[in-house]
């Protein structure tokens, strides 16, 4: 707004865009210069500003800008404030159109009253309506108290839209501040939630609740920070160090994405030869099968300019998820990981995987799948907590799935494990293999103790006689050739030539079309 404008001598129409501007200028300020200047203390950006840093330069457009609320109650229908706490509209990502919601701290503590809710679910009808990402960047205090019941309702409209839009286009979270109670339930819906280290956190209940009912001491950080949920629960998909660096990795993580479930993934333009063979992969595996390596060091061997966005990153680290391209298509990746409990199959690692299998086929993005998978974790606590449950969560994901499922056996292949990780049983289009792989039932040492108790009980010397069966089974089994006869693997690959036949696959299987049975949904093992 100018201030030097001689207001009497303005035309009726001048004084109307007069006020226009002075209403905007008054949405600008939201909770007003103290409670913004108190909120940014830190590395926090403002909720206008983080949506300047999420957005294309420029390209955000605001609906709702005007919208107050109802409520009346404790003296709150003298408290309005332009926009309700909550900033949201549309606007582009490497110049695709999404919807954004930014709750506003300055507002009420950003906390939902029903008109908030009102414009949230308008962007997010119109997202549906039009096929594009929802992103939400959450920084509220929880239903606004004043409301009671109808802020309530307004959650359970949000969480019905989220469950609504599953599956349909992308949904991103990006906790920026408190999410507390049942405000919770709408990022865990949501397909990928981002936290911000130190100034952000989420709990059901929070640690005075706990304190009560468990006598348990235990700060806001320590129950539900980034790296509570990054590390511990699985929550929360990326711990991000700021605002910055939280609002910048969402962009990249769009950049993978299609806007709905009937577009196909982003293709970029890659330098990176697509023949390009990887000689250091001829002696990457080691000798000995005992031996741990890392796993995601062939990821970036084999990937476009070895770049990898890795989801789930502090989680259930036996198994690796995360993008990448391969000449320029994205793909999703799930890997085993022998640094880590020997890449086993446990509940943490099946629940993870399960779900990000299951978000790429939902979002038409090919799976490329690397075994190093030595079995199922064996114990008291991964049974009595259901790994029969889980576990077969990711069988089922990637059964179920009917993206193109290109499948590498870098070692070990053993027992369910064999079956679950994308197997050519359970429609692996493409299956290959190293000569290290070793396709079985389990290892040799286990097998033979197995099938050969007695006899080696019997022997003269059953050390030696131990030792000439394992070595007899691992001739027979230990390798890929029993599977390749069987066509259960489609080539044995010279490991060099992993990037050449991961992108020919791809190319050959870019127009695949599978299907499902045709039902209401499945009834996957929850
Ligand atoms: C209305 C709220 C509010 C809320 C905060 N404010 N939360 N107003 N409803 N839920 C207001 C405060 O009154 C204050 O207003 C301003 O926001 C900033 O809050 P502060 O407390 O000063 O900030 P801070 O010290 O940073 O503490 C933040 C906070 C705390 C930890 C989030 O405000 C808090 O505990 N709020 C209540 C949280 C809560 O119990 N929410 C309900 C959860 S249950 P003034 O005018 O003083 O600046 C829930 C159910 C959802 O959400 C169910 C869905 C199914």
């Amino acid at each position: 707004m100018s201030t030097n404008i001689d207001v009497a001598n303005m035309s009726r129409t001048e004084l109307r865009v007069r006020e226009l501007e002075d209403k905007n200028a008054e949405a600008l300020r939201g909770g007003g210069p103290d409670k913004v200047a108190k909120h940014k203390e830190g590395s926090r950006l403002s909720a206008r500003e983080r949506l300047e840093m999420l957005l294309d330069p420029g390209s955000f457009v605001e609906m709702d800008r005007f919208v107050t609320h109802r409520s009346t109650n404790f003296g709150m229908a003298d408290k309005k404030v332009l926009g309700d706490g909550v900033i949201t509209g549309y606007g582009r990502v490497n110049g695709k159109l999404v919807y954004v919601y930014s709750q506003d701290f300055t507002v009420f503590g950003g906390s939902m009253s029903r008109t908030q809710a009102n414009k949230i679910i308008k962007i997010m009808d119109m997202a549906m309506k039009v096929g594009a990402p929802i992103i939400g960047l959450n920084d509220s205090g929880g239903a606004r108290i004043q409301e009671g019941v109808e802020a309530l309702a307004g959650y359970s409209d949000i969480f019905l839209r989220n469950t609504l839009a599953s599956g349909v286009v992308p949904q991103i979270s990006a906790i920026m501040g408190p999410c507390a109670g049942g405000a919770v339930y709408s990022p865990s819906i949501t397909d990928f939630i981002f936290m911000v280290k130190d100034t952000s956190y989420m709990f059901v209940t929070g640690p005075d609740v706990i304190k009560t009912v468990t006598h348990e001491d235990v700060t806001k950080e320590q129950l539900g920070g980034a790296l509570a949920h990054a590390q511990k629960s699985g929550v929360t998909h990326f711990a991000t160090n700021d605002d910055k660096h939280c609002l910048l990795m969402i962009r990249e993580l769009l950049s993978f994405l299609p806007s709905n479930n009937v577009d196909d993934p982003p293709v970029l333009p890659t330098a990176d030869r697509p023949d390009r063979v990887e000689e250091a992969l001829n002696s990457f595996i080691p000798d000995s099968p005992k031996k741990p390596y890392d796993m995601s060091e062939l990821i970036k061997m084999i990937v476009d300019e070895g770049y990898f966005l890795e989801v789930h990153q502090h989680y259930a680290k036996n198994i690796i998820v995360g993008f990448a391209r391969f000449n320029g298509r994205a793909v999703g990746i799930v890997a085993n990981q022998p640094q880590v409990l020997a890449g086993c199959l446990n509940i943490d690692a099946s629940k993870k995987a399960a779900r990000f299998v299951r978000f790429c086929d939902a979002f038409n993005i090919p799976l490329v799948t690397l075994v190093d998978v030595p079995g199922f974790l064996p114990g008291t606590d991964q049974e009595w907590n259901g790994i029969i449950t889980h576990g077969a969560k990711l069988l089922y994901a990637y059964a179920e799935a009917t993206v193109p499922k290109i499948t590498v056996i870098t070692r070990k292949d053993y027992g369910g494990a064999y079956c679950v990780m994308s197997s050519k049983h359970l429609r692996g289009d493409v299956n290959l293999a190293y000569p290290t792989a070793e396709i079985a039932v389990m290892g040799a040492d286990g097998a033979v103790n197995i099938i050969f108790r007695e006899a080696i009980k019997k022997a003269s010397n059953p050390e030696t006689e131990r030792n000439r069966l394992t070595t007899d089974y691992e001739q027979k089994f230990a390798n890929p050739y029993v599977a390749a006869e069987n066509g259960f693997i489609d080539e044995v690959i010279e490991p060099a030539l992993t990037r050449k036949r991961i992108i020919d696959a791809l190319e050959m299987l870019k127009n695949k079309k599978d299907t499902n049975p045709p039902k209401k949904h499945g009834n996957i093992p929850l």
